[in-house]
């Protein structure tokens, strides 16, 4: 997942993309390339996929997901032509056929419509969806935390002190009417995925807890409940 990554919404570094290519041709190592969020950069320079770098030994796999409509659930491999054919016997073993109405939904959009305008239009939208995430923060976490900043595609990565762990939050969080699948108390310091893909900026900025986009943190330390679990995490 080089560009706009699910969950840290981090992009590899622009060198670092050759070198990749680069040790994984020589050691005859086939790159997967999952890169749904590619697309969605908020800026205008393109970033070049690992696919460009070496079509022969990189499959590129795309999602109509992130641009056209969530529900669609239906992608596309730009791949070397010496996997294709196992591609297709491992899609169809694990799926069948994906949804035919999906495939002809996007199938038409490209054919009758502008593809690239909705991409633009897409990016343009989750560029103001995610300002107004990294903005609603401002303010709101606990000293020492961090957030990271996207780029393109929905998500930023943030990352509580220590002492705060994701079943501590999710009381916190509670508090605010918001509820999420904590990790394990044992495996996980506190970090959470925010996703900006379906909030509006309006509903982000509204008075509703959870429209206020942040959990409500304004202290620096660790709500009261959360002293009981604040105990060091192993490989956190
Ligand atoms: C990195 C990554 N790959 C693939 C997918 C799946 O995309 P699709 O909506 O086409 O199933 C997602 C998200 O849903 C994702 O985040």
């Amino acid at each position: 997942m080089p560009n706009f990554q699910n969950p840290r919404g981090v992009t590899l570094a622009e060198a670092r993309g050759p070198e990749i290519v680069e040790i994984c041709r020589e050691a005859v190592i086939p790159i997967v390339e999952d890169i749904p969020y590619g697309m969605l950069s908020f800026e205008p320079r393109k970033l070049t996929s690992l696919h460009e770098l070496d079509p022969e030994h990189v499959i590129y796999l795309g999602s109509f997901s992130k641009v056209l409509a969530p529900g669609l659930r239906v992608g596309w491999a730009a791949a070397p032509e010496w996997i294709r054919r196992p591609l297709q016997l491992a899609s169809e073993s694990t799926v069948i056929c994906a949804s035919p109405l999906s495939q002809a939904l996007a199938a038409d959009y490209i054919a009758h419509h502008d593809f690239r305008g909705i991409i633009a239009h897409a990016a343009a939208v989750y560029a103001e969806r995610a300002a107004a995430l990294i903005g609603a923060f401002d303010g709101r976490l606990p000293e020492g935390s961090t957030l990271t900043q996207p780029h393109g595609g929905f998500f930023s990565w943030v990352t509580l002190p220590e002492g705060w762990t994701t079943a501590a939050l999710l009381d916190a969080a509670i508090e605010e009417q918001v509820v999420f699948v904590p990790a394990p108390r044992s495996v996980h310091r506190a970090r959470v995925r925010e996703n900006c893909g379906w909030r509006s900026p309006s509903s982000r900025r509204s008075g509703s807890p959870r429209g206020r986009g942040g959990w409500g943190w304004r202290s620096s330390a660790p709500p009261a409940q959360c002293s009981g679990l604040a105990e060091p995490v192993a490989g956190a």
